[in-house]
Parts: structure tokens; sequence; C-alpha cells
């Protein structure tokens, strides 16, 4: 008999000692004289328990974490015997953890070898573009519109309308670009699609090619990631392989090939624009819009630029339908959001949700609170540029518009949650210096808004002439907001201002009282 495991090989999980724990196993498998398969997957995203085990049993794939390299002897004798182990979490998909979520674009994400197409296929990959091809490209924006998919990066931007924008250009050279910049603080989603489920990605930018008359993609990954470069690599070489890419699209009369690009490192360069400027080689630059991407993007073509997970949702949408797609959500946040627990959190991870799911629900039932036992004070929620949420604001619905009613977004998905030791008056010095830092340096407010800003912060935080210099910084806030040419000075005044507001004693002032603390 041959035991089958599942060792994520996921950044995260290897972080932890993933590595050293499928060595170990290895190893005692071999002493044990016990026949081994080993998987090696991406991470199911409850990074509490990885590095995580999986043992496929008749009844299913059962869990045991967090596995440490001195635990393989013990466990594998026990997975050998009766299964019962301290570790052993039950039947992986009955975690409650896992139960509770719905999983759309994670569905395979640690359940498939990430370098193989054949278990890809095996497990209703491709289905998506098969039904593309089916339905020819103006049917397959539309079908991408009736979704009601927005774009996961940050904006929320309709997926099928930029689709539909760039496909309505004259024939020519068209590009799509996959963001994978994912510089975000808090967060990690693109990162486990690339090293857990590349191929869906591959699959989504190869449906969106076709929609939109585009032969040529690139994936634009932050340095960051070496093993998400890796692995996309790796898949993009099977898709070659295996008829996915290439000159004929899945024996279609489609063409479309892709490559990676790996970023040098810079925030600012997660902006599209930027982005395009640093693919072309060039430093990354804002560009203004007009005009926009889809008219004049990579190399002056049509280009769609897209999100990972944006990407990632389309095969689903396809194969599915629109409508199925849409039923999730609230308003027109439609489908389901791949939300990343983070900062001090005692389940911090990976947990897809309808939207609609509350902050409060999230943070305190979802992950438990803080890890380190202390009451929440606040959560950023988007990102460095994200507001930072009081308990009294813990009713806010996970949906683009709530958030942005509460002078808050959404952004990629990131929940970065702090105890009550946090001192909000520095979070809010460290916004401004986030922004001081990555400016690309284009326009005066954030340039030289952002460096005023520390300053302003500093004479506040020291007690010089607080009432002035609050106001000054709530005026400073309001010029690189309505001043500023692109998000990373237009929204660094949402953690600023949401701090100052919230938070008024850490900054001298007396407390703010709220209704539901
Ligand atoms: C400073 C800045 C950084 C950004 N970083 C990212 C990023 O890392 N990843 C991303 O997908 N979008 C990022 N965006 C948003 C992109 O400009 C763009 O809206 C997105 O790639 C469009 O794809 P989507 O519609 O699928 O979200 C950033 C925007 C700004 C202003
Ligand atoms: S807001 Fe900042 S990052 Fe954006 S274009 Fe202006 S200087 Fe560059």
């Amino acid at each position: 008999m041959t035991l089958r495991l599942f060792i994520p090989a996921d950044a995260g999980a290897l972080a932890v000692g993933a590595e050293d724990v499928a060595s170990a196993l290895g190893a005692a498998a071999a002493r044990q004289k016990v026949a081994v398969d080993v998987v090696r997957t991406g991470s199911r995203g409850l990074y509490w328990l990885e590095p995580m085990v999986e043992v496929q049993t008749s009844a299913g794939r059962v869990a045991y974490g967090p596995v440490a390299a001195s635990d393989a002897e013990g466990l594998l004798r026990a997975i050998l015997a009766d299964g019962a182990h301290a570790l052993r979490q039950g039947l992986t998909e009955e975690i409650p953890w896992l139960k509770r979520q719905t999983r759309l674009t994670f569905a395979r994400c640690g359940v498939v070898d990430p370098r193989s197409l054949e278990d890809y296929r095996a497990h209703d990959g491709c289905k998506g573009l098969e039904r593309a091809l089916a339905l020819g490209p103006a049917a397959t924006v539309e079908k991408v519109v009736e979704s009601g998919l927005r774009g996961r990066g940050g904006a929320g931007f309709p997926t099928g309308i930029k689709w539909r924008t760039v496909a309505q250009t004259p024939p020519q050279q068209k590009y799509i670009v996959c963001n994978a910049d994912e510089g975000d603080s808090g967060t990690f989603a693109d990162r486990m699609i690339m090293e857990g489920d590349p191929f869906v990605l591959i699959e989504g930018m190869a449906v969106a090619g076709i929609a939109v008359g585009a032969t040529k993609g690139y994936v634009y990954i932050r340095s960051e990631y070496p093993h998400a470069a890796a692995t996309m690599e790796a898949a993009i070489a099977a898709a070659r392989r295996g008829g996915l890419l290439g000159n004929r699209v899945a024996n279609s009369s489609f063409a479309f090939d892709m490559e990676v690009r790996v970023g040098a490192g810079a925030y600012v360069c997660g902006e599209e624009t930027s982005l395009l400027d640093s693919l072309e080689g060039k430093r990354g630059l804002v560009r203004a819009k007009p005009p926009l991407p889809a008219h004049k993007g990579l190399f002056g073509r049509p280009t769609v630029i897209n999100n990972v997970l944006s990407f990632a949702s389309v095969p689903i949408i396809m194969d599915k339908g629109g409508a199925f797609y849409r039923d999730f959500g609230m308003g027109k946040s439609r489908g389901t959001m791949p939300i990343q627990l983070a900062g001090n959190i005692k389940y911090g991870g990976l947990f897809e949700a309808a939207f609609g799911i509350t902050l409060g629900e999230l943070v305190d039932d979802v992950g438990g609170g803080t890890r380190s036992g202390r009451p929440v004070r606040a959560v950023q929620v988007g990102g460095p540029l994200g507001a930072y949420f009081p308990r009294a604001l813990f009713d806010t619905p996970f949906d683009y518009e709530a958030f942005a009613a509460r002078d808050g977004l959404i952004g990629h998905g990131g929940i970065v949650v702090f105890d009550d030791t946090v001192d909000m008056a520095k979070q809010a010095r460290f916004a401004m210096e986030f922004c001081a830092i990555e400016s690309c340096g284009k326009c005066t407010p954030c340039r030289v808004g952002s460096t005023r800003g520390i300053e302003v912060i500093d004479h506040i935080i020291r007690g010089e002439n607080r009432a002035a210099n609050t106001a000054l910084l709530e005026d400073l806030c309001h010029t690189l907001k309505f001043g500023s040419l692109c998000a990373l000075g237009g929204f660094t005044p949402y953690p600023v201002m949401s701090a100052l507001t919230y938070f008024p004693e850490d900054f001298g002032a007396p407390p703010r009282l709220l209704a539901a603390e």
C-alpha cells in the first residue's frame, strides 16, 4: 500500500518549515519501510495550522497541523495505526473555518498539484476556456459583464466593461497584462493562487485574450515572490506542452501565449500605468489618463490589465455562468471576495466569502480576535492606503460601497488587525512616511505633501501648537486627496484621517465617544 501525503510548497508554509517536514516524513517513511507518494500542493490558507500535512483516506483527506519536523516519526506511525494524533484536525473539508467559506476562486488551491495540468483538468480545470471557445469573443465578454465581476486589485472597476472597451478597439496587436505586484500590506491571495493553482490564472488570461483579440500576455510578479514566479513559469511551460497556450489554444483558431516578468520592488509599480512603464523597461512612473490603458496601454497598444484574482475568477464564471456568480454578494459587489486576515490575529489566512459578511464577523468570529489575546483596537482594511476602522464600525459589510460610505476601502481584501497597544499617531505618521518613500515623484501634492505631512504629525505628537497643526494636517490631506495624480497620494489621507478621527486621544486630544464602544 502506498500512502498518499499532501504537503504545501506554498511560501507561507515553507517559511514555517514545510520543507523540513517533507524531508523528515520522507526519511521516517524509509525507516518505517512505508511507500509514500508525496504531492506538493499550495496552501489551503489556514496559516495557523501550517505546515499542514494531509493524508488521503477512503473518507477523504485528513489534516494534521501545525506539524514540526520532529513530529514526523510519531505522526507517520499514528497515520499507519488508527490516525489518532494530537495534531489531527479531522477531515480537511470539515474543518469549520474552511467549511463556512464559499470557495469559488480558491476551490482548487491547496487541493491540486500546481505543476500538473492533468490534475487541473481532473478538478474541473479548462471548462471555462472550452465554454469561451464555444461562445466566441463577444458573448464571452458579455458573460463577464453579466457576472458583475469587479476588479479585485483595489479600484473595483467592472472587469467586463474594461474587456468590452478593448474588444471594441480596431484589430491590431493587443495585450493582456496581469497585475501580480501585490504590494498591499496583509495581502497574499495573488501569491497563493500563483503558487497553488496557477493554471486558473493562465486559463483566465487565455479567455481574456480570446475575448478581446489579444495574442500575448504578461504576468508582472513582484520580485519578493520567487516561488510564485517559479511555479508560474513551470505552469506556463506545462500549458504550452498541453496545448492550452500557443498558436492554437485548445485546438481552436485562436492564438495566445504569455510570459512572466519580475518587478524591481516599488509599491507604485502596482499602479497600472506605472506597471506598464516598468514592463516596457522604463522606471515606473504614473501616466496621466486619458489615454486609458484599454486604448493605449503596453507599447501604446490596447491592453486589458487586471489583477490575479480578477482573471482567476473568470474560469468559474465562464463554466457556471454569469448569473451563477452574480447570485453571490450584495448591492453592486457581486460574487465572492478572497479576504486575507493578517496582523495580530488568532486565525489568520485566506477566507473566501460572498460580499456582505461584516467586518466584525471576520475579525471576531472567523479570525478569533487577536493572537496576543488583548482587545482589538483597530483594523486597517485595504492595504497601506486603507482606513483604520475602530470597533464601532465593525458592522460595516464587506462591500465596495459600504466601505466607501465610511471613508474606507476594501482594496485587495487585506485586513490587518491591531490590539490595544497600537499607537495610532505613529500609524498615521507611518502612512505619510510610506507615501514619501514610495511616491513616484510625478506630482507635487504627493511628492512634497507627504514629507510635509510627516513633519506636521511630528509637531502634533510633540504637542507643539496642536490645534493649529491638526488643522494644517487636515488641510494637507485635503490637498493630497484632491490634487494627486494617482491613488498613492490620493488615498494616503484615509489612514491618516481615520486615525485622527477615531483615535484622537493618541494625538493628545480628548477621546471620541463612539456608539458601539
Ligand atoms: C499605488 C497603487 C498601487 C497599486 N497596487 C496594485 C497591486 O499591487 N495589484 C493590483 O492588482 N492592483 C494594484 N493597484 C490598482 C491598479 O492600478 C489597477 O487598478 C488594477 O491593476 C486593475 O485591475 P483590476 O481591475 O482587476 O483590479 C494599485 C494602484 C495604486 C494607485
Ligand atoms: S500621487 Fe504620488 S505616486 Fe501618484 S503620480 Fe503623484 S507623485 Fe506619483
